[in-house]
C-alpha cells in the first residue's frame, strides 16, 4: 500500500447528534479533510475538529454540469491522496447514499493501490423512517431516484412503500444558484398515475436539518403533489395502496399455516 488513504465518512442528515463517533475520530486524526454539507453549524463543526477542513462546495457552480462537479471534487481528493495524506472527506447524510464522488473516489484510490473505504452514516432515508414511522419490513419498500424513476421503466409494487429521492430537482443535470423549475414534476405524476389513484396520500418529507428543529411532512393527495412546497431536500414517501397478495403454494411448501 502507498502512504496516502482515504477514509470517506457520512455527518448524517443533522450533524450535531447525528455524526457518528468514529467518523469524528476520522476527521479529527486526518492530514487532510474535506467536506460537503447542507448547512452552517455543520460547517463550524467540522472545522472545530479539524483546521485543515476545506469545503467543496466551490465546486458547485450555477449552471454546471453535475457530472463535472463530481469529476472535480473526485479530483481535488486524489490530488490529496497522492500527496501522501491520511485524507478524509465528509459528505452529508450517508456518504454512499446518492452521491457519486464518494464512490468515485474509492474506486480511483483503490485502483491506485491506496487504501480506501467508507463508514456509514445516517442517511435522509433512516430519517424518513424515524419520522413517519415506517418499518420497511412492513410492506417492503422501493427506491428510487426521481429522475431515474422517469427516464427508465421502472416497476412500481403498489402493495410495498415507495421513496422517490431528488423529488424536487426532476430532470436537473446543472447546479442552479437560484432554485430548480421541477419541471420533470409532471412526469412523475404521470407515471405514478399508471400505478395509483389521483386521491391517494403521499408525503413531501425533509429531515430536519438543525438541532430542536422539527421535520416537514406534507401529506398530499398524489394529484396535487404539483401544488406541494417542494426543495432540493425533499424526499417523496408513497404509503402502500393495496395489501400484500399472499403466495399460498410458498406457505404450503414453507409448512406455514395458513391463518386469514
Ligand atoms: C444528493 S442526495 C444526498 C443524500 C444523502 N447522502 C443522504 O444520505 O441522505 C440529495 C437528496 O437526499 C434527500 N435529502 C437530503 N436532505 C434531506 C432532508 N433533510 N430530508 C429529506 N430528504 C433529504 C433528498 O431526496 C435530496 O434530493
Amino acid at each position: 500500500m502507498k502512504s496516502g488513504s482515504l477514509t470517506i465518512v457520512g455527518t448524517g442528515i443533522r450533524s450535531v447528534g447525528q455524526l457518528t463517533t468514529e467518523s469524528i475520530v476520522c476527521i479529527q486524526q486526518a492530514d487532510k479533510v474535506f467536506y460537503i454539507v447542507s448547512e452552517p453549524i455543520a460547517d463550524s463543526l467540522i472545522l472545530r475538529l479539524n483546521p485543515s477542513a476545506e469545503s467543496l462546495q466551490k465546486y458547485y457552480v450555477h449552471g454546471k454540469p453535475r457530472l463535472q462537479t463530481y469529476q472535480d471534487i473526485v479530483d481535488r481528493i486524489m490530488e490529496s491522496v497522492r500527496d501522501g495524506k491520511q485524507t478524509c472527506a465528509a459528505f452529508y447524510g450517508h456518504p454512499g447514499v446518492f452521491v457519486m464522488p464518494s464512490h468515485a473516489a474509492i474506486r480511483q484510490a483503490r485502483s491506485e493501490g491506496y487504501e480506501a473505504r467508507m463508514l456509514p452514516g445516517i442517511s435522509a432515508e433512516d430519517c424518513l423512517f424515524a419520522d413517519l414511522g415506517v418499518d420497511p419490513a412492513a410492506s417492503g419498500c422501493q427506491t428510487y431516484d426521481a429522475t431515474d424513476f422517469v427516464m427508465h421503466h421502472r416497476r412500481l409494487d403498489p402493495s410495498s412503500a415507495v421513496i422517490l429521492w431528488q423529488i424536487g430537482v426532476v430532470g436537473h443535470w446543472t447546479f442552479q444558484q437560484t432554485g430548480y423549475a421541477n419541471l420533470g414534476l409532471p412526469l412523475v405524476l404521470e407515471k405514478l398515475s399508471e400505478y395509483y389513484r389521483p386521491n391517494h396520500t403521499v408525503v413531501v418529507y425533509e429531515a430536519a436539518v438543525l438541532p430542536g428543529c422539527e421535520p416537514v411532512i406534507q401529506p398530499v393527495p398524489l394529484s396535487q403533489l404539483p401544488s406541494a412546497t417542494l426543495s432540493p431536500g425533499s424526499t417523496l414517501y408513497i404509503p402502500p395502496a393495496q395489501a400484500t397478495a399472499p403466495d399460498l403454494n410458498m406457505y404450503q411448501r414453507l409448512g406455514l399455516p395458513i391463518t386469514f
